[in-house]
C-alpha cells in the first residue's frame, strides 16, 4: 500500500499593515490572513508544516510584524518563514526569534528535516529593493546544505522566483542570480520543487529541470497582465494557499501541489447514497 503524502503548506505575501489600516487603501489584510489561518487549521490530515514565502508585513515596521505573530497565533502548524522585498532582516529576526536560521547576521537562510523530507528555505530579498538576488553566502550554504546527502529529496522555499511570468513589472523585480541558484541545484539533483511567493498568484513551471511554482496570496493579486507595457496593477481575486503533498516513490520521490481556495463554499456533498448508487 502507498504510504500518505507528507502535507506542506505555503501562504506567502501577507502584506500586514499597523490595526486598522489598509494595503494599497483598500485591501484588508489582516481579515485575509485571519481568513487563511482558519483554512489552514480546517485541514484534514494537517500538513506537517506551514511555510511563509515573504513578505511578511508590508511597510516594514515593527508594529506590523506585532499584528503579524497576533495574526499567527491561533495557527495550530508549525511555521518557517523567509523574507520577501517587503520585510526587514532585523525586524523579522527580533519578531521570530525561534526560526534556526543557519547565519546569526546578514541572510536569513534555514533548512529542516520533515521525515524523510528537507525543507530549504533561502533568503532571496535585498535590502531597500524590489528585485531579489542570492548573496555569495547563502549560495554556499546551499551549496552545503543539499551536499549534506544524496538521498533525501529536498522542497525548496524563497520569495522571488527564479523565472519570467510574462508579467513584465514583476518580471523586472524577479531573482536577479538566477543562473547561480541553476548552477547549484545542478550539482545536487535531490530538489523537487522551488516554490516562490511574490507574484501573488499560481504559477508553474520548471527551472533547472525542476518543477517550479508561484504560490498565490490570501489577499491581492497581481493582475494577469502580459502585455509589454501595462501598468502594475492588482485585483481582489479568490485568494488561496499551496499545498505540497510529497508521495515517497522511486528517486527522489513525487511532489504534487494542490491550490486550496480559502473561504466558505458549498459542500462537501457525497457522489453515491448508501447503496453505491450515484445521487
Ligand atoms: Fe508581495
Amino acid at each position: 500500500m502507498t504510504s500518505p503524502p507528507i502535507l506542506v503548506a505555503q501562504i506567502s505575501d501577507l502584506h500586514v499593515k499597523r490595526p486598522g489600516e489598509l494595503a494599497y487603501g483598500r485591501v484588508d489584510t489582516a481579515a485575509a490572513l485571519a481568513r487563511c489561518i482558519a483554512e489552514l487549521n480546517r485541514l484534514t490530515p494537517r500538513p506537517e508544516l506551514v511555510v511563509v514565502s515573504g513578505d511578511l508585513v508590508d511597510t516594514p515596521a515593527k508594529e506590523e510584524y506585532e499584528h503579524l505573530k497576533r495574526l499567527l497565533a491561533p495557527l495550530e502548524i508549525q511555521v518557517a518563514v523567509v523574507p520577501g522585498n517587503h520585510d526587514s532582516h532585523a525586524l523579522v529576526r527580533a519578531a521570530f526569534p525561534a526560526q534556526p536560521y543557519a547565519q546569526a547576521t546578514g541572510a536569513l537562510d534555514l533548512s529542516l528535516g520533515i521525515g524523510m523530507l528537507d525543507i530549504v528555505l533561502v533568503d532571496s530579498s535585498v535590502p531597500g529593493a524590489s528585485h531579489g538576488h542570492l548573496e555569495p553566502a547563502t549560495l554556499g550554504w546551499l551549496d552545503a546544505t543539499l551536499a549534506a546527502s544524496a538521498t533525501r529529496p529536498a522542497l525548496l522555499f524563497l520569495h522571488h522566483p527564479p523565472f519570467l511570468t510574462g508579467i513584465a513589472h514583476m518580471d523586472r523585480q524577479n531573482l536577479g542570480n538566477a543562473s547561480d541558484l541553476a548552477a547549484v541545484l545542478l550539482r545536487h539533483p535531490r530538489t523537487r520543487l522551488i516554490a516562490a511567493g511574490h507574484v501573488h498568484r499560481a504559477v508553474s513551471t520548471m527551472f533547472a529541470g525542476i518543477a517550479a511554482t508561484t504560490c498565490p496570496a490570501p489577499n491581492h493579486a497581481v493582475a494577469l497582465d502580459l502585455g509589454e507595457h501595462d501598468p502594475p496593477t492588482f485585483k481582489i481575486e479568490p485568494p488561496a494557499f499551496h499545498a505540497h503533498a510529497w508521495f515517497q516513490g522511486a528517486g527522489f520521490g513525487d511532489l504534487v501541489t494542490h491550490l486550496v481556495p480559502i473561504g466558505d463554499f458549498d459542500g462537501p456533498h457525497p457522489f453515491f447514497d448508501a447503496h453505491g448508487k450515484q445521487l
